[in-house]
């Protein structure tokens, strides 16, 4: 777990990873980054993470999560990201931005012109919220592309090692990806080769832009419907020029047919997803999902069944994780709240605020 480890020649002192998790209440107007936002990335890179991935970045006005979403769509944003990617930078944590767009997930205070793959409509019941959208025109389809493009040149103008493209989580990407969602007629839906083509063609081009050094992620679900399908759209990702994996969860983010996890796997399905995807590529694949003590992570390195693991809600409690996890010092522990408190703020976090027993 402390052993160093590249991907491609970027060199990563450690194999543990903070994933990609959005602090909106930290932004201030008009995509300012604030000093506590830098601070919240500096002090889990003074924790010892070998790798940062900052949160969701949204490459359009009209594709957000929420109105004080980070931002790269314009290039007054660069100077902004680079605040976060100086700071991680001085401790000697690499920094890649996820890339974003929420498509049929935006939300419609940030636009009431919501797109997706192709025309979508959910009945509201227990499960689904209702989500409506129209289908992206393919001009509209190809300036999403561009716009990704784009986004991921201003995060090498901030001085980021590499983007990652948010292609899980039921987001525009993993809606292209998703059969369930994609009904295109046309050379963007319908096989799995042209339902990955939407970000295929988004790898190439970032790559035309940012040259072979930087490293072009995808965060992909492991249930895209199922994890046969996921391992081959994984292939055509590296095939496409991706540097990284992370493999989480799909569009359904709660399925109510799990994959099947052998019984002597200690981790979760979306562990195991990503461990069997690795099996399958040459590229370096991080793991994530529950993953909370320096044990279970070191366990998942030790037994090459992953290049790296991402401890997400572990490290928002303990900025200190990973220097903690070296010394051998107690880490305070997640309490796993059903909603995670960060999605409104981290000061309400049980965790952070309790005394290690
Ligand atoms: C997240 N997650 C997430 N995922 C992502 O791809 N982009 C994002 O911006 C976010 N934002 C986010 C915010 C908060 C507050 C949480 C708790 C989670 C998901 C995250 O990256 C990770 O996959 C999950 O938290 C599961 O990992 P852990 O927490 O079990 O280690």
């Amino acid at each position: 777990m402390f052993s160093k480890n590249n991907i491609k020649n970027l060199k990563i002192k450690n194999r543990i990873v903070l994933p990609p998790m959005v602090i909106f209440n930290y932004l201030e107007e008009d995509g300012f980054v604030s000093a506590e936002h830098v601070n919240h990335y500096e002090e889990r890179a003074r924790g010892g993470i070998g790798l940062i991935i900052v949160e969701a970045t949204c490459v359009n006005a009209n594709g957000r999560l929420a109105g004080n979403q980070l931002r790269l769509w314009s290039d007054k944003h660069i100077v902004e990201i680079s605040k976060i990617v100086k700071a991680c930078h001085n401790h000697g944590a690499k920094v890649i931005v996820q890339i974003h767009h929420a498509g049929l997930k935006t939300v419609p205070s940030s636009s009431t012109d919501i797109v997706a793959p192709s025309i979508y409509e959910e009945k509201s019941n227990q499960k689904n919220s209702g989500l409506s959208a129209r289908s992206l025109t393919i001009t509209e389809l190809h300036e999403l592309q561009n716009d990704f493009v784009d986004a991921a040149l201003r995060a090498k103008k901030a001085g980021a090692d590499g983007v990652e493209l948010h292609g899980a989580h039921g987001y525009l990407i993993s809606q292209f990806l998703s059969p369930l969602i994609n009904k295109r007629e046309d050379s963007y839906g319908g096989n799995l080769i042209n339902r990955t083509r939407f970000t295929t063609e988004i790898i190439t081009g970032i790559r035309e832009v940012t040259g072979k050094d930087f490293m072009i992620g995808c965060r992909m679900g492991c249930n895209e419907p199922d994890l046969k399908t996921s391992i081959e759209i994984a292939k055509e990702f590296e095939k496409a020029g991706a540097d990284l994996l992370h493999v989480s969860i799909g569009f359904d983010m709660t399925p109510s047919e799990l994959p099947v996890v052998p019984e002597e796997f200690k981790h979760n399905w979306v562990v195991y997803g990503g461990t069997e995807i690795r099996r399958n590529v040459n590229i370096p694949v991080i793991v994530v999902n529950g993953i909370k003590t320096p044990e279970q992570a070191s366990d998942l390195i030790k037994n090459d069944q992953a290049d790296f693991v991402a401890v997400g809600r572990s490290l928002l409690v303990d900025p200190e994780w990973v220097n903690k996890a070296q010394q051998t010092l107690p880490i305070k522990p997640c309490l796993n709240c059903k909603i995670c408190q960060w999605f409104k703020t981290g000061k309400s976090c049980p965790g952070k605020t309790s005394s290690i027993s």
